[in-house]
């Protein structure tokens, strides 16, 4: 089996013909060390500070100081002091773990105060929130549980992987990326097949950090009897004019069928949430198989209860967000790099060539500055590029910072938009 190093991804090493675990294993090790002797290994790098705008981390065996654009911690909340003493009070008040999941024991009084925030955070009541411990599982065990084989998902191409897992059990049609009329082609072509008809899309896209047309699609899966779930983990705390998010936005809030999010980013915490009508969302706290068989989520998580409400509260840090993103951006625009076409804090410069991409990756390490190069199959082959995360912590002089490294690289590789 012949794997071109050069231009290979992980996920050329997903399913290997007539290679069992071990031989695929030594491969993708022999893999590995190839992208570690180039300089690329951009990725499991150790951080020993936390999450922050500049992050001591482990490259190439020695501790430096980056700044950093890897995490989704978009307003900073992992760093801040409020959120850290409710996760400590929530330590000390109920130890460090549940030891059951939630059907079982496990339930506590902070779960039931975090649905009840959450819920209420969107305008909705306890009962129309049920949490998970990931945003991963909000996403995957939902799907799973809500759908089977009589029913359909349809799919924007783009959405999260997570989405993806959860249609495993169901049937599964993609349309290409916000295209209305393939969607409509879908759903016109599913009428009178299946039981349910499920559209899922994300509010911002992780790549790209675009927003989705969620009125227009919304619209068309209300023509066709269908139903709507929306996965805005990117865009709540960020979009909206109070934070809610794209559908604030859109002004879909109390429209869209199903909605979730995740406790990782703009909560600074870990961990999801699934909000829907509250009969929807009492057969997934009795009938998801994670919710009938994985812990909830630790005492830590008061802390998510206090990040929550610091979105009213401290309106500042998306307002500090927003000037970072508009000054950045701008930055890399003026420098002629290719942005595409976010309206996010997920900002990419896009390259195209994967190995130039890994170029621009350790070139930008060099000079102190932590981002992700993204590949296939996170991004279509032709279409890598340098992802960063804007942070409401960054300061002025780590974005010149970034916007000085990247004029240099791209006067010696010409990355710019041709
Ligand atoms: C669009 C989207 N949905 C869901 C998730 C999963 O969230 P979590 O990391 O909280 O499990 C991610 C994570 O990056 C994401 O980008």
């Amino acid at each position: 089996m012949n794997i071109d190093f050069n231009t290979a991804t992980v996920r050329d090493f997903e399913d290997i013909p007539n290679h069992n675990i071990a031989q695929r294993a030594d491969l993708f090790y022999e893999f590995l060390e190839y992208v570690e002797s180039q300089g690329h290994m951009n990725y499991r790098l150790k951080n020993t500070t936390g999450t922050n705008s500049v992050v001591n981390v482990n490259i190439r065996n020695e501790n430096r100081e980056y700044v950093s654009f890897v995490s989704s911690d978009y307003l900073g909340f992992t760093q801040h002091p409020k959120v850290k003493q409710a996760a400590i009070e929530g330590i000390e008040k109920y130890g460090t773990g549940t030891g059951a999941t939630p059907l079982i024991g496990g339930y506590f009084d902070y779960h039931n105060k975090l649905e009840n925030k959450i819920a209420s955070f969107f305008g909705r009541q306890q009962e129309e929130a049920a949490i998970f411990t990931t945003g991963y599982t909000a996403n995957s065990a939902s799907l799973q549980c809500l759908l089977q084989k009589e029913d359909i998902a349809i799919l924007d191409m783009a959405v999260h992987a997570s989405v993806h897992e959860g249609c495993a059990f169901t049937n599964k049609k993609t349309f290409p990326h916000n295209n209305l009329e393939a969607l409509e082609h879908i759903l016109k072509t599913s009428e009178n097949i299946y039981r349910t008809k499920l559209v899922v899309i994300d509010g911002v896209y992780s790549q790209d950090g675009d927003t989705s047309r969620v009125n227009e699609i919304y619209d068309l899966v209300k023509k066709y009897n269908a139903f709507l779930m929306v996965d805005d983990v990117h865009g709540v705390g960020i979009l909206g004019e109070t934070g809610r998010g794209t559908l604030e936005e859109a002004k879909l809030l109390d429209k869209v069928d199903i909605i979730t999010g995740t406790f990782s980013k703009t909560f600074g915490s870990l961990g999801g949430y699934v909000i829907a009508d509250k009969k929807i969302v009492a057969l997934l706290r009795f009938q998801s198989r994670q919710q009938i068989f994985s812990a909830t989520a630790p005492p830590s998580s008061a802390g998510i209860i206090k990040a929550i409400d610091l979105i009213d509260e401290e309106p500042i840090w998306r307002q500090k967000l927003w000037d970072n993103i508009n000054y950045f951006k701008k930055g890399l625009d003026d420098l002629g790099l290719d942005t595409g076409i976010t309206r996010s804090a997920i900002i990419p410069v896009k390259i195209g060539d994967p190995h130039v991409t890994g170029d621009v990756g350790r070139l930008l390490i060099d000079r102190g500055i932590y981002t992700n190069p993204i590949l296939y199959p996170a991004v279509p082959r032709k279409d890598a590029r340098i992802r960063m995360s804007v942070s409401a912590r960054h300061e002025k002089e780590h974005l010149d910072k970034t916007l000085n490294a990247f004029e240099d690289i791209n006067n010696k590789l010409h990355i710019a938009k041709k």
